[in-house]
């Protein structure tokens, strides 16, 4: 999709359709306004009718409208003023992309005149609606052999005061990047588990290497997993045919001696509990399982093509969690990486069990911080259902960082405790460390299990497992949450370190 950034007077804009606001009582907003006296009250007369309220998300498409160039004007409600949010923005410019695609377009301007959302910044405005817009050109059909219908939408133009130039050239091209990060995110969060295995994801981080000289991609097979003593991490895949993986994707973006930030994703590319086996209602969604992951590539992808000036890490812990007769068993007791031993009370408990190694591993580095993005816990739906994203850290200012890129991003965080309290429901007798605490806090428990491995450094854990998918019906798919946090957490960071 091209996007574009554009001043001109409206009345004489070439497109396909230009798209102007509606405040609540049919209020004209000035883009609405110039239509109007270009067509001599033809919107008013439309309004005065009744046609149109300006109810939020509501939508009028007008054919031919006198004294303009463009082909059609859409009009959309904003709603209240005070009650345009990040969520209402957003529908808005759903129900607009609805239209849009619906009338089978080829280009389209937005012309909402800075009134669409209540926030007065220029840049998270644009930004919003070039990422808004671009997910909604998102459609899955990899594994249909009826394909789609192709959106035939090729550009979307956004009208700006000349002096907002620059800014919404900026927010254009970031969101157009962290678009494409969460698709990507989706894509390989849809895929099934039969295709999208440890070592497709592999291929996919190899292939995002070729297409980037700042990035450098290295796969660890099993046998250098053994030589690490990545023993962890290897017992979730003893029960798989399928290899596990420890995909490293590097990210240079500044000077050899700035130190990176690391970001390590669980990449179950699917969770039949292993032994401890799942009920078997809805198992088809642990194929999601592997949406940590995924937010890693789609954050790596949007930061190369933004040229974001840090140095990034990116790993993945890859592996398919299976039963079978040479699978781990609950009771039994394997090594880390860090030398710790861990009893395996339950074998569902698998991501913490191939972090804390990816973890461990992420210790060379010198990260300056590290965050891991995880589907972990059940438990995080119960305590913070499908919006909020589930943050645990060691340090205090990363966490306040996390969730205020979260606002931002409006891709939101909350945070929960990480008390030494929690700890004692690890305790075990045969092992340093069991890999379950109980039903209590189990989000918590299952952070505070991770941190056993993150001593040396700055870390947050990201529990995604509320927000990666939707379920069910029409709605069912990857969200490609959390890269929008991850890609302004970064984006502030080299800003920050300027
Ligand atoms: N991948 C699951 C967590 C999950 C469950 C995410 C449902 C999204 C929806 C994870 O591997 C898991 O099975 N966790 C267990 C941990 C328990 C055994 C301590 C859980 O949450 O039940
Ligand atoms: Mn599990
Ligand atoms: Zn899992």
């Amino acid at each position: 999709m091209d996007f574009e950034i554009t001043s001109g007077s409206i009345t004489s804009a070439e497109s396909d359709c230009l798209i102007v606001g509606i405040g609540a009582d049919s209020q004209l907003t000035p883009s609405a306004s110039a239509i109007d006296q270009a067509s001599n009250g033809y919107l008013s007369e439309i309004l005065a009718q009744g046609d149109i309220q300006g109810k939020s998300a509501q939508t009028l498409m007008l054919h031919r409208v006198p004294g303009i160039t463009a082909k059609r004007v859409l009009l959309v409600g904003l709603g209240k003023q005070g009650e345009r949010q990040d969520r209402n923005y957003r529908k808005v410019v759903k129900a607009a992309m609805d239209q849009i695609k619906a009338s089978r377009l080829k280009s389209a301007l937005f012309a909402f005149d800075g009134l669409a959302a209540d926030d007065a910044d220029s840049y998270r405005q644009v930004r919003h609606l070039t990422e808004w817009a671009g997910a909604e050109l998102y459609q899955y059909d990899e594994t249909k052999s009826k394909k789609a219908d192709p959106i035939l939408l090729e550009q979307i133009q956004v009208q700006l005061d000349e002096e907002l130039r620059d800014i919404g050239e900026f927010a254009i091209q970031d969101g157009a990047a962290i678009s494409n990060g969460v698709s990507t995110a989706r894509q390989l969060g849809n895929l099934p588990g039969n295709i999208c295995t440890p070592s497709y994801l592999a291929d996919q981080a190899l292939a995002l290497g070729a297409e980037h000289d700042s990035v450098e991609v290295t796969v660890l097979d099993e046998a250098e997993m053994e030589q690490l003593g990545m023993h962890s991490l290897l017992s979730v895949g003893h029960g798989s045919d399928q290899p596990s993986k420890l995909i490293v994707i590097n990210y240079r973006g500044a000077g050899d001696n700035d130190k990176p930030h690391v970001l390590v994703g669980k990449g179950i590319t699917f969770d039949t509990g292993g032994i401890s086996l799942k009920p078997g209602e809805g198992m088809d969604e642990m194929k999601f399982d592997m949406c940590g992951a995924a937010s890693v590539l789609g954050t790596m992808t949007a930061i190369a093509e933004m040229g974001v000036e840090l140095n990034v890490v990116g790993i993945i812990a890859a592996a398919e969690n299976m039963p079978s007769g040479r699978a781990t068993k609950p009771g039994d007791i394997v090594t880390t990486m860090s030398g710790q031993t861990v009893e395996i009370l339950n074998t569902d408990a698998e991501g913490r069990l191939v972090l804390c190694d990816a973890l461990t591993y992420a210790g060379r580095f010198e990260p300056q911080t590290v965050v891991d993005i995880a589907t972990l816990t059940g438990a995080c739906i119960i305590a913070l259902g499908h919006h909020a994203t589930g943050l645990l850290a060691n340090d205090d200012e990363l966490a306040a960082r996390l969730l205020e890129a979260g606002e931002q991003a409006a891709d939101k965080a909350w945070r929960l405790p990480l008390w030494d309290e929690f700890q004692e429901q690890l305790d075990s007798n045969f092992a340093d460390i069991a890999n379950i605490g109980g039903r209590p806090a189990g989000t918590i428990t299952a952070a505070c299990f991770l941190s056993r491995f993150t001593k040396e450094y700055r870390w947050a854990h990201l529990d995604i497992a509320g927000v990666a998918w939707k379920s069910g019906g029409k709605e069912k798919g990857a969200s490609g949450r959390c890269v929008p946090l991850l890609c302004q957490y970064l984006l502030n960071q080299s800003a920050d370190e300027e």
